[in-house]
């Protein structure tokens, strides 16, 4: 069920909001950071300044290739710096604590790429220097924000489809052995648990409440990378919801929610859904089927940026859509589901 604090953020008290654009820069070069820097650029009120690398060498390709003015080979001198405002992490899972740590602590936005870290408790470690700095952090989390699960949040409030009881919900391709290295290296957060299963998981928290039970079963190697795995979770009044992920196989990212009048079918990509797929009615009745069809602007960041912007220059410090506290209940179902998968593998030895 949507939570209650899901309410658009008020700007009419901040005529400030519209004054101002927010200088960004992007951290890491890879292949994220150019979506990123083309979705930001859509939003009137973003200015994308700087690309951080590793290597000064590549943050001066970058920004000579996106045409940014600024270009850090340094993470320390980024967040000196006075010319940025807020900082997009695009680094593997693991690096994201303490980059993002930083740049609160140097008094920046954050806006960083799902996972948002590896432990609920980092993710509160965070939100509290976020809270104490008067600055935003958010994970980009762009499903929420996407068109078509707004208008599911809606349909479900408005009691469309009845009391929602059951998520289905897959996401997994098979990722080539010489893929990105964050699917593989268990040093990085490899696994698919962290990397598409957060996107499953955070759509069964956020229609069918607190988590209850875990179970689930899936091949996890020696150093803790997942491989594949099936899991059923059990939400408050026994809602119930079934999730597969992998990085060896084809899992259709794509899910349905059921509820007692009817169900919501979320088609491709899950993600940022291009359709709703409404079905309402129950037999010998023939049911009504309406399809309801959502654009992506952009490559689909673009409505989360919107409203990440509202949020920071109405003086938020996180956005009500997809608060920390909902990163960090995510997370730790995402650690339950772990150690069930790892018990589940010892027992099995
Ligand atoms: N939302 C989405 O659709 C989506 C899609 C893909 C990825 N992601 C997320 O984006 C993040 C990055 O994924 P990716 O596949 O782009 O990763 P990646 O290619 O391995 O790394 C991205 C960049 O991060 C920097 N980097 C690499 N290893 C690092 C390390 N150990 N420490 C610090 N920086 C490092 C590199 O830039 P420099 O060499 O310039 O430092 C690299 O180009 C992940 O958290 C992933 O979940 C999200």
């Amino acid at each position: 069920m949507p939570s209650s604090s899901e309410s658009a953020p008020d700007t009419s008290s901040t005529p400030i909001a519209t004054a101002r654009r927010l200088r960004w820069a992007v951290v890491g070069s890879g292949g994220i950071a150019r979506r990123t820097v083309g979705d930001l650029r859509q939003c009137a009120q973003a200015e994308v300044v700087a690309i951080c690398s590793r290597s000064a060498e590549r943050a001066a390709a970058f920004a000579q290739a996106e045409g940014l003015p600024l270009a850090f080979g340094d993470y320390d001198r980024l967040c000196a710096s006075p010319e940025v405002d807020a900082v997009y992490i695009g680094t593997p899972h693991s690096t994201h604590f303490a980059l993002a740590r930083q740049a609160l602590q140097a008094g920046k936005h954050v806006l960083c790429e799902k996972p948002l870290v590896m432990r609920a408790d980092e993710a509160r470690a965070l939100g509290r220097i976020a809270a104490e700095r008067g600055v935003f952090l958010m994970e980009a989390m762009w499903m929420k924000f996407s068109p078509a699960v707004r208008k599911a949040v809606d349909l479900v409030a408005a009691g469309t489809i009845g009391e929602p009881r059951f998520l289905q919900a897959g996401l997994g391709y098979p990722v080539p052995p010489d893929g990105p290295a964050r699917f593989w290296d268990a040093a990085l957060g490899g696994g698919a648990l962290y990397d598409m299963a957060v996107y499953t998981v955070t759509l069964a928290r956020m229609f069918l409440g607190e988590l209850v039970e875990v179970s689930a079963t899936g091949t996890v190697r020696p150093d803790g990378v997942d491989l594949e795995e099936a899991i059923t979770l059990r939400h408050v009044d026994g809602r119930l919801a079934q999730l597969a992920t992998s990085i060896t196989f084809m899992v259709p990212p794509r899910g349905w929610l059921g509820g007692r009048q009817g169900a919501i079918e979320f088609t491709e990509p899950l993600f940022s859904p291009a359709a709703l797929r409404v079905t309402l009615g129950r037999p010998p009745a023939p049911p009504s089927v309406e399809e309801l069809a959502f654009p992506r602007e952009g490559a689909g960041y673009v409505p989360m940026f919107r409203a990440v912007h509202e949020a920071i220059l109405a003086g938020q410090t996180e956005h009500p859509w997809h608060p920390v506290s909902a990163t960090a209940e995510v997370l730790e179902i995402l650690q339950r589901i772990q150690a069930a998968l790892i018990a589940d593998r010892d027992q099995r030895r």
